[in-house]
């Protein structure tokens, strides 16, 4: 078989082999690391991936894009399974609130927070939307990020602010080199003209939109914030039921920042993740390893919200739950759309070792999207989503942190991405 695209001689291969489906406990170190790896293309698939040579019926010829390896790390396509990549404005104003320690849920209280995006959202035009996550997912890409996952939710009520957002992420999902996944969230924040009457609220999202959302197939996921003063487990129960019966997966920001049994209603509905968790119980814990729910652990969120509280991750692996390491970028909690820097928080505040965080990044992320099939690892018959890191190993991409340690992305088999210097 004609091979399109070979990288050769790489230092470290971080493969990933293994089953498809989200690691646990140690089989988030087994990382199938290849020295001197080689990896063979053809079109959008990966033919080869092994040591040395390439087999006799691997054809190079003079149309082959070959690749050095040499001094470089190669690993799948990084993928950041939680975000809220689209929407209008930014919330720097609110550092200095921040920094005199106003918390997040009383700047949200004050009508400020999500609400100012949700404001900025609705007046945005979809073009102008379009453009600032286009801005986003070209540095996403350039960080080593080819999917990504994108919620809705800064709509709430308005729901032609929600269809805008979602959208948006459907036509740049067709344009642009990263593979985008969509979450729709109205369950956001509670608008303030159901501040009295919430329920009223859950009811339009379960009867009005979710219904009309399935039908436009716009998105795969539904999400509520489960949060204090937000949406109650009783309402994110009832919103993510009627999204499961409307054929959505589920996911739940679950026990950010209060302890309301976030962790626990994840495992009693078979939510695919729950996320954030700092705040999640031992026994919420458990019941998610027991129903095979992934943690998505974001700990720029933690590191952006001042608390000094982020999530237990090694209780978390201990207890035989799966991970998965994201952004959360959005304009309020985690305005960053860099995965390499949250991964080198990941290790170095939440103990995480490097295996466990690519792992976290990759065929782990891809669970969480359910796409573990399709990406992930690097193994024949896999779309070749592929990062070469001019870095010698996996240690030091974590280690020498806040740096682009990117060299090429290369997505569906082509080379989207090249560091110009
Ligand atoms: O995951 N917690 C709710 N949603 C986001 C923050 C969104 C925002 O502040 O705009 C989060 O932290
Ligand atoms: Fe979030």
């Amino acid at each position: 078989m004609k091979a399109t695209l070979v990288i050769k001689n790489i230092d470290n291969l971080i493969t990933l082999k293994g089953e498809n489906k989200a690691r646990t406990k140690e089989k988030l170190r087994d990382i199938g690391i290849i020295n001197n790896g080689i990896i063979a293309l053809n079109g959008e698939k990966i033919i080869y991936v092994g040591e040395g040579n390439l087999p006799p019926h691997i054809v190079v010829d003079e149309d082959t894009i070959v690749l050095s390896g040499v001094g470089k790390t190669v690993t799948p396509g990084l993928i950041d399974s939680h975000t809220h990549l689209v929407h209008g404005g930014s919330r720097e104003n609110e550092l200095a609130m921040k920094l005199k320690g106003v918390s997040y849920l009383d700047i949200l209280a004050a009508g400020g927070g999500i609400h100012s995006t949700v404001k900025a959202t609705k007046e945005a035009s979809f073009d102008e939307l379009y453009l600032k996550a286009k801005k986003s997912l070209d540095i996403m890409l350039s960080y080593g990020v080819t999917t990504v996952e994108a919620k809705s939710g800064y709509g709430i009520d308005d729901f032609s602010t929600e269809i805008k957002q979602l959208e948006v992420a459907k036509k740049l999902d067709e344009d642009h080199p990263i593979d985008i996944v969509s979450t729709f969230m109205a369950a956001h924040a509670i608008p303030s003209k159901y501040k009295n009457n919430p329920d009223e609220f859950v009811d339009i999202i379960i009867e009005d939109m979710i219904p009309k959302v399935a039908e436009k197939k716009l998105a795969k996921f539904c999400d509520v914030f489960c949060e204090e003063g937000v949406f109650s487990i009783e309402q994110s129960r009832r919103i993510l039921l009627a999204a499961k019966e409307h054929g959505m997966g589920l996911k739940l920001h679950a026990d950010e920042i209060k302890p309301l049994g976030g962790a626990e209603l994840a495992a009693e509905l078979n939510c695919i993740t729950a996320d954030h968790l700092i705040a999640a119980s031992d026994k919420g814990i458990k019941e998610m390893a027991a129903k095979g729910v992934i943690a998505n652990l974001l700990p720029g969120t933690s590191f952006n919200l001042q608390t000094g509280k982020f999530a237990r991750a090694r209780k978390i692996i201990e207890e035989g739950v799966a991970i998965a390491i994201s952004t959360d970028y959005n304009p309020g909690s985690c305005p960053t759309e860099n995965l390499l820097l949250i991964m080198s928080f990941a290790s170095l505040i939440m103990k995480l070792t490097p295996e466990e965080v690519i792992t976290a990044v990759t065929i782990n992320g891809a669970a969480a999207l359910g796409l573990e099939e399709k990406v992930g690892s690097l193994e024949v018959e896999k779309q070749a989503d592929i990062v070469i890191f001019d870095a010698p190993n996996l240690e030091y991409i974590i280690y020498h942190f806040g740096i682009n340690h990117v060299d090429k992305v290369i997505k569906k088999g082509k080379i989207v991405y090249e560091k110009n210097i």
